[in-house]
């Protein structure tokens, strides 16, 4: 299911959130990177008609989600930033519950919140009392509740904050499986979980999209940027303070570290391949002195 998103306006009072966002999402899992504030939450929130557009349009499988938000609420599974549960209910009675609310029969429901606590993994703490659950725990439940009725379009803000390694690498892997026949629209800070999972990616800046393609080419803005120097502990200050720093490591009272810039750092720098991170970091600069020199 395509999500078609046209000159988006949000506005919150007098503070512009969205400003003229345009991006088309296609089938398939597609990243939304960007720092606090650069406007994913409230994107996301206007696509799954929790909030109403300022001007713009945003259309998911072709139907205007101003027109008819019925439409896309009977095909959206939501896992929000934070997600708030009963507390005092299992996770039998929530998915339960929540399966109600979208509207699923008695046997639907029956046949799908055990099928869905298999899949995420749940099963054998179902009968928990769901206040008591880990992070990672609450989020495999949070996709369980957004899959019931089976949905064909996912959107996930921000899932793997303050999950352990093998979670966050367990709940990638469980919404690229997802994504084959779906849409998956997930934000994150962490730029590897976008590199090992999406084949389409947005960088949103100050409400604005200041990227959007495959995660190589948004690994290629960086090329020739990047490199790598070796300098003495004490030379570090000067070069944070030149240069824009993207990793540093010490070993043996030497420090090896790699920044992202236009000339030679030091004028002894090796110039080294980018990663996708810094490929990211190369179009927030750029868009950064745009506005310094605005
Ligand atoms: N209800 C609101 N009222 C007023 N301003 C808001 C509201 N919600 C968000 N904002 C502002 O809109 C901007 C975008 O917020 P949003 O939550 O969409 O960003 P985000 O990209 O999701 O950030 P984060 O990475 O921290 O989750 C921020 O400047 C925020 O302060
Ligand atoms: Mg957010």
């Amino acid at each position: 299911m395509k999500i078609e998103i046209i000159d988006l306006v949000k506005d919150y009072g007098k503070f512009r959130a969205l400003d003229g966002v345009s991006l088309t999402i296609n089938r398939g899992m597609f990243g939304l990177l960007g720092p606090n504030g650069a406007g994913k939450t409230t994107l996301m929130r206007v696509i799954t008609t929790l909030m109403p557009v300022t001007t713009g349009q945003v259309r998911v499988g072709g139907i205007d989600v101003m027109r008819d938000p019925g439409f896309v609420r009977k095909n959206l599974g939501y896992i929000p930033q934070d997600f708030g549960f009963y507390k005092s209910l299992n996770a039998y009675e929530l998915l339960d519950y929540i399966g109600v609310m979208k509207g699923l029969t008695r046997i639907e429901r029956q046949k799908q919140v055990k099928t869905l606590l298999e899949q995420v993994n749940l099963t054998k703490d179902a009968k928990r009392r769901v206040g008591g659950y880990s992070g990672g725990m609450k989020q495999r439940l949070g996709i369980a509740q957004a899959l019931l009725g089976d949905p064909q379009l996912i959107i996930v803000d921000e899932p793997t904050a303050g999950l352990d390694p093998e979670e966050r690498i367990r709940f990638r892997n469980l919404l690229t499986r997802l994504s084959g026949e779906r849409t998956v629209l997930l934000s994150t800070h962490i730029v590897g979980d976008i590199e090992a999972s999406c084949s389409a990616v947005a960088v949103l800046n100050r409400g604005q999209v200041i990227f959007s393609g495959a995660p190589e080419t948004l690994m290629r803005h960086a090329n020739g940027r990047i490199w790598q120097v070796e300098i003495e502990p004490r030379e570090y200050e000067q070069i944070e303070s030149t240069y824009r720093v993207t990793a540093s490591r010490t070993a043996s009272g030497r420090m090896l570290v790699r920044v992202l810039s236009l000339e030679n750092p030091l004028g002894r720098g090796i110039p080294v391949e980018p990663e996708l991170e810094e490929g990211y970091m190369a179009v927030i600069t750029a868009t950064e002195k745009e506005a310094d020199h605005a």
